[in-house]
């Protein structure tokens, strides 16, 4: 029960905690920071960024930071082959573009980078890890990061996805069960039946791979860090947990909705990407769902481009029913505070947690074996 002191040593770290990539804007610069600075790994998730953007949010991280953190990509997929027309789901979203005084919705064109550019970009950055999800990484991206040696973790949500990571060169796996908020990393099987949670999963991969596992999924406290370590993982991811802190970049009504969300009250939903994720239901979720009948959401990304304008200006406007609220199923859990904060508290709660567990209630006596550092 007790964090892999190797896992530790690989990056520098002094608690066993990750940031996770929250791509869209959660992880602010100040946030992955902070984390880094008060011994965990900070994540910045950038999926969306282009490779200027990239350079330029690592840029504002090491002003902030000397500590290590990662960069996180979705691995490249084959282009998404609509062979529905776009036009039922562009009328499907059309009445809430008008709802918020937007121009009719558009298909509008993919990104003028690819992963190759944005890869670049962050082999430059100067991150100590990097971590995917969606998928396997090209065997060239495998090899440029570990020519510059760069910690690499995949995202698996099955057995088989661990395993096949672990095939290609992973340094280690992060198991992501049902629980987890946002996308869902499943790329090996079908989506549904890749549902595992996070205490079924970690020790079924542990069991299966040689390379450590990083679990992640409905994990917000001290209680959750000690029961994962205690599952064989050698360290935890959070989302949720840091999205409610004051230097999450999410909108207040984002912040307000994850605080008052109970644990029934996330879905998995393709309404916002066309990829399934798990968010907080709200409207548009609903009435979405409610009109698909198979083509009324688009394919990951499409989907993801015709919303975009609609997430943007709700934004902007507070409107939480037309934000996609990724958020997982620990979400009764989260609390307002600073990241320093969270951290401090994890680190203690995760200590008293294994304490317990120990069967011993002397806080002076017994050196904590969970690999977190109590200082
Ligand atoms: C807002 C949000 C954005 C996310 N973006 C990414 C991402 O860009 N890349 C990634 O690998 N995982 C992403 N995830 C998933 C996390 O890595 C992780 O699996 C999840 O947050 C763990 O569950 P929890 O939210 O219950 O802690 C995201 C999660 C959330 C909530």
């Amino acid at each position: 029960m007790s964090a892999s002191p190797d896992f530790l040593k690989a990056l520098k770290l002094q608690n066993p905690i990750l940031q996770a990539p929250l791509a869209g804007g959660g992880d602010t610069p100040e946030l992955v920071a902070a984390v880094s600075n008060a011994g965990g790994l900070g994540f910045i998730g950038a999926a969306y960024l282009s490779p200027e953007q990239i350079l330029q949010a690592a840029s504002n991280v090491k002003s902030k930071t000397s500590r290590p953190f990662g960069i996180n990509l979705f691995a490249p997929s084959a282009p998404a082959a609509s062979l529905i027309s776009p036009d039922t789901a562009i009328r499907c979203v059309a009445p809430y573009f008008s709802e918020l005084g937007l121009p009719a919705p558009a298909l509008t064109a993919g990104p003028p980078f690819s992963f190759a550019d944005q890869l670049a970009a962050a082999l430059e950055t100067g991150a100590t890890a990097f971590s995917f999800t969606f998928g396997l990484l090209p065997a060239d991206a495998m090899q440029s990061l570990k020519r510059k040696s760069i910690f690499v973790m995949g995202t698996a949500t099955t057995v088989s996805e661990a395993i096949e990571l672990e095939k290609t060169g992973v340094d280690a796996v992060v198991a992501q069960g049902s629980e987890a908020g946002g996308h869902r990393g499943t790329f090996g099987g079908d989506f549904s039946a890749s549902m595992i949670g996070t205490i079924a999963l970690v020790p079924q991969i542990g069991d299966a791979v040689r390379v450590p596992v990083i679990a992640s999924g409905g994990i917000m406290d001290g209680r959750g860090i000690a029961a994962a370590l205690a599952l064989g993982a050698s360290a935890v991811q959070l989302g949720t947990a840091f999205l409610t802190c004051t230097e999450s970049g999410v909108p207040e009504a984002y912040r307000e909705a994850i605080l008052n969300a109970l644990e029934d009250q996330t879905r998995i939903t393709r309404a916002f990407s066309g990829r399934p994720a798990r968010g907080i239901v709200n409207r548009f979720m609903t009435e979405v769902e409610s009109n698909d009948d198979g083509e009324a959401i688009l394919p990951f990304p499409l989907q993801n481009a015709l919303t975009r304008p609609l997430r943007t200006a709700a934004a902007k406007n507070g409107r939480a029913e037309f934000l996609s609220l990724w958020a997982g199923q620990g979400v009764r859990m989260a609390r307002r505070q600073s990241a320093a904060e969270l951290m401090a508290r994890l680190v203690k709660e995760t200590d008293s947690a294994i304490r317990g567990l120990q069967g011993t209630r002397s806080h002076e006596s017994v050196p904590s074996k969970s690999g977190v550092a109590t200082n």
